[in-house]
């Protein structure tokens, strides 16, 4: 290896924060990441789903009324998690198991690895879900790729376990820790499972031929007593559906205790970051795969140790869950100029939140989140960009044309078949839309969530909102170019040279 200037100044650099990060062994991360979770929680004022333990993590920090997804899928989101990019701009364009095959360019930083290189002891336990290996290598892993999903995602027991075996070794290494639980709750299993039903909320529950987890004591629901999400049809079927999501999230806020209570074993309550938080929206109708606020708006509670850090309090703060990684990175002492790559940094965006737990910042009519959609599985290719800011959603459907893709584990869901049947029987279906709105979507949104907060009175064009909307426009189109989204011109024009060569198909891509 030759020697240059640049590399020595690096790798002094290296030995220097590694150095002090090692010398304090003060500072840890953990984060609680839940699988298609939402709001199914007391702190989120669900008044049927019992959530004490997360709620309880609220009593030691900040919950977040305002945090969204940049993007409403699991691996898509995983990696824009781990890497503080869209999914445009770090390559996992959909799932990356199985046929669907996505994975994140080759030459993607991600939080693990940077944190491995200073001195961090890093480790994942549960659902992985993202690749290649290099770009996403954690010291301690077991995930899916080298354990049964549901043993190392949805059983408590084993999941406690492992995390006990993760911090004696940090402990033993005497370092610092970064530890991501990847919960495979409260994701569904009608796909791969039918036999535990439409949640996997029989598995390990202690009936017959589902086995136990000793740890936990399921909690069940009556399916007419549900607090049912607007988004959701008012029908039995939606309602037993829903009712079986709430006791897998029994499984879920009794893990986060057990996790937690491992923390607190390992001696390091009064010194862990705490997130919790989700991938993406519940898997039903406008949750999962949209760019609708059910699918983009996602729990978030962090808690820091700190002793001037705010208690049992609420943010009204827009954030989005890309900064998540300058956030880890901020705890661990690491510099902006020290992040290396995703060259998107910069310009206040994405950004550390550890200041919000210390003061609530002024809110402003300006703040705004974005997102960017491509794929979910492999075939379902309906590309989506959108801007939100606390009024205003605009959503550019690139692909209009074609019907909404749905995904597998949504379609034989109960909720979706009785989509399905009532409107093939032409029954009354109490659903707050039609299938045929459902699935055609016109090339723009522009939603004012204040008046429409359910986004059924689409404003694009109208002269009454004109000026918010060519706003919007022009920060989504300035994010995307800064964010090198290879869509920019899409559906309308190419791409060539940093710039849209118009194709001339008819499609306007933004001047309309
Ligand atoms: C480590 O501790 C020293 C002395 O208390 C302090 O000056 C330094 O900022 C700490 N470094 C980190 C990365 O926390
Ligand atoms: C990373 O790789 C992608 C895909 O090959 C490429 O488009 C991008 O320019 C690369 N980024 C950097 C910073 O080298
Ligand atoms: C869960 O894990 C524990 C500990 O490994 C094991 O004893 C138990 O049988 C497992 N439960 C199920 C349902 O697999
Ligand atoms: C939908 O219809 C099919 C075929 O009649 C039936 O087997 C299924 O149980 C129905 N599902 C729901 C949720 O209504």
């Amino acid at each position: 290896m030759a020697g240059s200037p640049g590399t020595v100044i690096a790798i002094l650099l290296f030995v220097v924060i590694r150095d002090t990060v090692l010398a304090n062994n003060t500072r840890n991360v953990l984060i609680l990441l839940a699988d298609d979770g939402g709001f199914e929680l007391g702190a989120y004022l669900n008044k049927i789903c019992q959530t004490p333990n997360i709620d309880a993590l609220v009593k030691r920090g900040v919950i977040f009324n305002n945090a969204f997804t940049s993007v409403s899928s699991c691996s898509p989101s995983r990696a824009s998690l781990l890497t503080g990019t869209p999914s445009h701009q770090n390559g996992m364009y959909g799932l990356h198991h199985g046929v669907h095959h996505f994975n994140s360019f080759d030459n993607i930083t991600s939080l693990p690895n940077k944190l491995s290189e200073i001195g961090v002891y890093t480790g994942i336990i549960g659902k992985k879900h993202v690749g290649p290996r290099d770009v996403y290598r954690f010291d301690f892993e077991q995930t899916e790729e080298n354990n049964n999903v549901n043993q190392v995602g949805r059983n408590i027991t084993y999941m406690k376990l492992l995390a006990r075996d993760f911090l004696a070794e940090a402990n033993k290494q005497n370092k610092p820790f970064f530890l991501l639980v990847g919960f495979h709750d409260p994701h569904r299993c009608g796909h791969s499972h039918p036999e535990w039903g439409p949640f996997c909320e029989r598995f390990g529950s202690g009936e017959p031929g589902t086995g136990r987890i000793p740890d936990w004591t399921p909690w069940y629901y009556q399916w007419d007593e549900v607090q049912l999400p607007y988004h959701v049809q008012d029908t039995e079927a939606a309602r037993r559906d829903v009712a079986a999501q709430y006791t897998t999230m029994s499984r879920l806020d009794q893990g986060v205790a057990l996790i937690l209570k491992e923390i607190e074993a390992a001696g390091h309550n009064d010194n862990t970051l705490v997130i919790y938080t989700s991938d993406n929206g519940i898997p039903f109708p406008s949750g999962r795969t949209n760019l609708y606020d059910p699918g983009l708006r996602e729990p978030l509670i962090m808690s820091s140790p700190e002793p001037n850090a705010r208690k049992n309090e609420a943010s009204g703060a827009m954030v989005s869950l890309l900064d998540i990684a300058p956030t880890v990175l901020d705890w661990f002492g690491v510099k902006e100029e020290q992040e290396m790559s995703n060259d998107i940094w910069g310009e206040g965006e994405p950004r550390s939140l550890l200041p919000i737990l210390e003061k609530e910042p002024k809110p402003s009519e300006s703040d705004v989140v974005f997102a960017s959609q491509t794929h979910h599985e492999v075939t379902m290719y309906y590309p989506m960009r959108a801007v939100r800011s606390r009024r205003y959603k605009l959503i550019h459907n690139l692909n209009y044309g074609m019907p909404f893709p749905i995904d597998q584990d949504l379609y034989v869901s109960p909720t979706f078949q009785d989509i399905l049947n009532r409107t093939r029987s032409k029954q009354p279906l109490p659903w707050y839309k039609t299938l045929k709105q459902y699935y055609y979507r016109p090339q723009w949104e522009l939603y004012d969530l204040r008046a429409d907060p359910l986004e059924l009175k689409n404003l694009h064009g109208k002269p009454s909102v004109e000026a918010a909307e060519s706003s919007l426009r022009d920060r989504l189109r300035a994010w995307q170019r800064r964010s090198r989204d290879p869509w920019l011109c899409a559906p309308g024009a190419v791409l060539e040279r940093a710039e849209c060569r118009a194709l001339d198909n008819g499609l306007s891509h933004f001047l309309h």
